[in-house]
């Protein structure tokens, strides 16, 4: 593991203990928003499993929380499976005895017109965007309801209440995550769970998986200036980008008891992106 390397998530302050005695799962945590909030919870003393479908990445998610004193776990899942999914709770069960938050966050895109769509590539984008959020909701709800507690906090996107050229798969699953979140906090109220998600805009991340997935602007796409200059013009208010520990700081918020009274909001970060055309 390399670790001499200058901090990747300099805007992470000393922990305040806001999750100590918690137990976290967050999925797609070895990569932007999921790696900067799994270090971040762990940081606020939670215990945290982190789940991703891929691992060759120096230092790993997990390595890193553990080299600065905190405790995580890696599990290798793919979230549009359901075993995968079932799977990660049982081992959050068993390696820490206990769950009670989970961040739903593992997505990715495919950007092109609805008529350039095979089917693969658009339900690609729904079964790992929506469908795989059902899923691993359905693996954490026995637990949360024999518990009678627990914290959902899902990934969805100011593309839930925009929508953005040549991206149609992706903001229909934004939209979708939004009004399942109001869903789930309905129906699981009265279980003592609470179901919030974070929109974020514009965030400066490896993000943008193809089908198969693959790293963000390789290839054929739009270079990385064209792509940062792009999305900090859309920030009309503070025209530039944010930093995945910008959502990572929300996503703690929601997940704490600091918002026990929050439940089927969608909490935005977007430097004003949404508040002018
Ligand atoms: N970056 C942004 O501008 C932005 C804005 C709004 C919303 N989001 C949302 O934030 C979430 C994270 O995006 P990001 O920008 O950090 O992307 P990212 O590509 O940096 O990270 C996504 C992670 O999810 C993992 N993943 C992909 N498919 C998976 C699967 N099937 N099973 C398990 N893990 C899987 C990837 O390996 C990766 O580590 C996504 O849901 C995305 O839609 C991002």
């Amino acid at each position: 593991m390399a670790t001499e390397q200058a901090d990747e998530h300099p805007r992470l302050r000393p922990g305040l203990g806001r999750l100590k005695g918690k137990v976290a799962v967050v999925t797609g945590a070895n990569s932007g928003i999921g790696r900067a909030t799994a270090r971040l919870f762990a940081r606020e003393g939670a215990k945290v499993l982190c789940c991703d479908i891929q691992e060759k990445i120096d230092p790993r998610v997990d390595e890193l929380i553990r080299h600065e004193g905190g405790e995580a776990l890696y599990v290798h899942i793919d979230v549009t499976k359901q075993d995968d999914c079932d799977r990660m709770v049982a081992a959050a069960l068993d390696r820490f005895g206990d769950l009670d938050i989970l961040f739903n966050n593992a997505g990715g895109a495919v950007r092109k017109k609805i008529h350039e769509f095979t089917d693969d590539e658009w339900n690609f984008v729904i079964d790992l965007n929506l469908n795989a959020m059902f899923r691993v909701v359905r693996a954490v709800l026995p637990h949360f309801m024999k518990k009678g507690s627990g914290n959902i906090v899902s990934n969805s996107s100011t593309y839930a209440f925009m929508a953005s050229a040549e991206y149609p798969a992706y903001c229909a699953t934004k939209a979708a995550i939004m009004n399942l979140t109001r869903s789930i906090a309905l129906d699981y109220g009265p279980y003592g769970i609470r179901a919030n998600c974070v929109c974020p805009g514009s965030i400066d991340t490896p993000r943008i998986r193809g089908f198969p997935p693959k790293p963000l602007l390789s290839g054929n796409g739009p270079s990385q200036e064209k792509m940062r200059a792009r999305a900090a013009g859309s920030t009309k208010a503070m025209r530039r980008m944010g930093n995945p520990e910008e959502v990572a700081y929300a996503v703690l918020f929601l997940a704490s008891e600091e918002s026990s009274f929050i439940t089927g909001h969608g909490l935005v970060i977007d430097g004003g992106q949404t508040i002018a055309v």
